[in-house]
């Protein structure tokens, strides 16, 4: 929970009003004269249920115990937060700014620690009679001197605590130890060497600091990898094993070759191919790609026969998705080679053969394996065409719907018009029939998606009390796709009901750009609007201007209409009240009045939703 929930959920409104007013049980709420101006009669009402507050009177205005602070101290944000958590007895965690700093301290060690422990291993290797046995197994896999240098291959001895042992002479406690996870914690507070007995590759991020290890056994014992846990350092899914060594020669070729193992890093570096990297046995990610997108926009990825098997290809589109290591489908691929201009290659590496296999045989034979590269979606193309009986309608109709979407996908139209017309070519087809068939799937998909996105914005009603998902999917919106300045202006800082929530919105208004709107904030609020940079959405959005100003017009709509029925809780509330205890005929006629403009409004709200529900008393969150 944020200091922000915590405090509102334990500082009662009604408690925190009552220090400034006399308030009078009014009904289910209290009443008072108001705090921010002068009047005879009450107008100033508390809501304890939705822990809000209204003035009917000259403030017509409201909000929670921040803005009731906020007014009444005349403060500003960040100094009414620091007041109420002062009240509560609420600690405001460290800003994230000096969180920073400690976790970039932490981090820091970790890479000595790890940086000393690649020393130690890869001494034992080279130096030690202990390491004879992983010597032997590095000359039989027939790497040079010049590859275990270069990637400081190491050993691991056969022991519980020798590295341990080591880095604690060193200077380094066994927590950092563990934080590193070079040892395990046992149960009773003790910990041993996680790796031993192992041939040690030390993994490395692009700068070249030592983030985490592989560890390949010696024998047939299992597993025959053991890798580092994740650590504040390392994460096996973000991480490329061999960055270091082959950026320059990335950058040079402009291509990068991906591969699966460490061997097969180590081997094609040995003969030549500098320009590879292992994604260390998973598919690759998003965040690999990442990390080489600043490198080069030129990819191979390399399959082996098993995964790229023909049989997958022939079942489904989806297996299509399962067969490619994929980000987070073949789609992907797709829109990643639009999105960064990319071009995506695949080779298919020869039954139960590794590169590292392939390229010791006949290096020769890994050259053409490269040359021989197919454009990913000619890959794809051939293989699930290869699997059907092209005389047949039936399996060329099949063909078009599973290659459809990936066609739809293509943003460039010269390259959709390229393929449309090569499948068309392969599929013996009229082009400008399968253009038809494109165009109409476009259109069908492109309603499909719309209506997705509105069901999910639909599901995200905001239902707790300390937070708005709305409210704060509103703002991810505004932040996080700046074409939608104009359009975002339309809000009214009163649709935000949570203060937090208004701050950011207010500081938006005056800050066009997100570094200025950061350092605009009281820094106890950067923590919240950092949540806010990292929410994550359907992809979709972001490729779609259109999708995303439907997003923002939906959330506008829908803040309006929970203001308004806020407003007119209230004021029923209120009349209530009045009837019950035959309040000043002048001022119920008042409110009447802004009653009606209330309902108004609400009716148009709902003309605008498209779909006419009865307004409720009360507020439905
Ligand atoms: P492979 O099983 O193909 O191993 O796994 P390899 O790299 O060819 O190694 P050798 O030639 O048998 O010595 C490919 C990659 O998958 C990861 C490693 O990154 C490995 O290099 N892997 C594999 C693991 O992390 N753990 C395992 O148990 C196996
Ligand atoms: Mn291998």
């Amino acid at each position: 929970m944020s200091a922000i929930d915590d405090i509102k959920q334990r500082l009662d409104i009604v408690e925190l009003a009552s220090e400034y007013v006399s308030l009078q049980k009014s009904g289910r709420s209290f009443k008072a004269l108001c705090p921010f101006h002068v009047e005879k009669h009450p107008s100033f009402f508390v809501f304890p249920e939705r822990q809000s507050w209204h003035c009917f009177g000259a403030c017509g205005t409201g909000g929670d115990i921040f803005s009731f602070i906020m007014k009444k101290e005349g403060l500003d944000f960040g100094q009414a937060l620091r007041l109420l958590a002062e009240k509560t007895g609420v600690t405001l965690v460290a800003t994230s700014s000096q969180r920073k700093e400690t976790e970039d301290k932490q981090k820091d060690k970790l890479f000595q620690i790890n940086e000393t422990a690649a020393e130690y291993y890869h001494h034992l290797l080279l130096n030690t009679s202990a390491g004879e046995t992983a010597r032997n197994y590095i000359a039989r896999r027939g790497l040079s001197p010049q590859t275990v240098e270069r990637f400081q291959l190491g050993f691991s001895p056969d022991s519980w605590e020798a590295l341990q042992q080591y880095l604690m002479t060193k200077g380094y406690e066994e927590a950092e130890l563990a934080a590193a996870g070079l040892v395990v914690e046992r149960e009773g507070g003790s910990s041993y060497d996680r790796f031993r007995n192992r041939l040690m590759f030390p993994i490395r991020d692009i700068q070249g600091l030592v983030i985490g290890f592989g560890a390949r056994a010696l024998d047939e014992s299992l597993p025959k990898y053991l890798n580092s846990p994740q650590t504040l350092i390392f994460d096996k899914s973000s991480s490329l094993y061999g960055i270091d060594q082959a950026k320059t020669a990335i950058r040079k070729d402009n291509l990068a070759i991906i591969i699966e193992g460490y061997m097969d890093v180590l081997t094609a570096h040995q003969y030549g191919w500098e320009n590879t990297v292992a994604s260390m046995g998973t598919s690759v990610t998003e965040r690999q790609l990442t990390i080489l997108k600043k490198l080069t926009k030129k990819l191979i990825l390399a399959l082996d026969a098993d995964t790229a098997g023909e049989e997958a290809v022939s079942r489904s589109g989806e297996m299509v998705d399962k067969m490619l290591p994929v980000p987070p489908s073949v789609y992907g691929w797709v829109k990643y080679e639009d999105a960064h201009d990319a071009e995506v290659k695949i080779i298919v590496l020869p039954r139960d053969k590794d590169p590292d296999e392939v390229i010791r045989e006949d290096a020769s034979q890994w050259q053409k394996v490269i040359t021989d590269a197919k454009p990913m979606i000619d890959f794809i193309f051939d293989t699930v065409i290869a699997k059907v009986d092209l005389g047949s309608a039936k399996d060329k109709s099949s063909v078009v719907e599973k290659l459809l979407p990936l066609l739809s996908e293509m943003k460039d139209p010269l390259r959709q018009a390229h393929y449309v017309e090569r499948l068309a070519r392969l599929l013996k087809i009229d082009v400008r029939a399968l253009g038809d068939t494109l165009r109409r799937f476009r259109a069908v998909e492109k309603k499909r998606r719309v209506n997705k996105n509105f069901q999910s914005l639909t599901t995200l009603v905001p239902i707790s009390l300390s937070s708005s998902p709305l409210e704060e999917y509103c703002l991810a919106l505004l932040f996080q796709y700046p074409e939608l300045r104009s359009e975002g202006m339309r809000l009214s800082p009163d649709y935000f009901e949570h203060s937090e929530n208004r701050e950011l919105f207010l500081k938006w208004q005056q800050n066009a750009e997100l570094a200025s709107l950061k350092s605009s904030l009281d820094i106890a609020l950067h923590e919240h609007l950092d949540s806010l940079l990292a929410k994550v959405f359907p992809p979709t959005l972001g490729e779609s201007e259109v999708e995303q100003q439907q997003s923002l017009n939906d959330c506008i709509v829908r803040l309006q209409e929970n203001f308004l029925r806020s407003l007119e809780a209230n004021k029923e509330e209120l009349l209530a009240i009045e009837a019950e205890t035959g309040g000043v005929k002048a001022q119920l006629a008042m409110l009447e009045e802004q009653g009606v403009e209330v309902s108004q409004q609400l009716k148009e709200v709902f003309i605008k939703r498209g779909h006419r529900r009865q307004p409720v008393a009360r507020r439905s969150e």
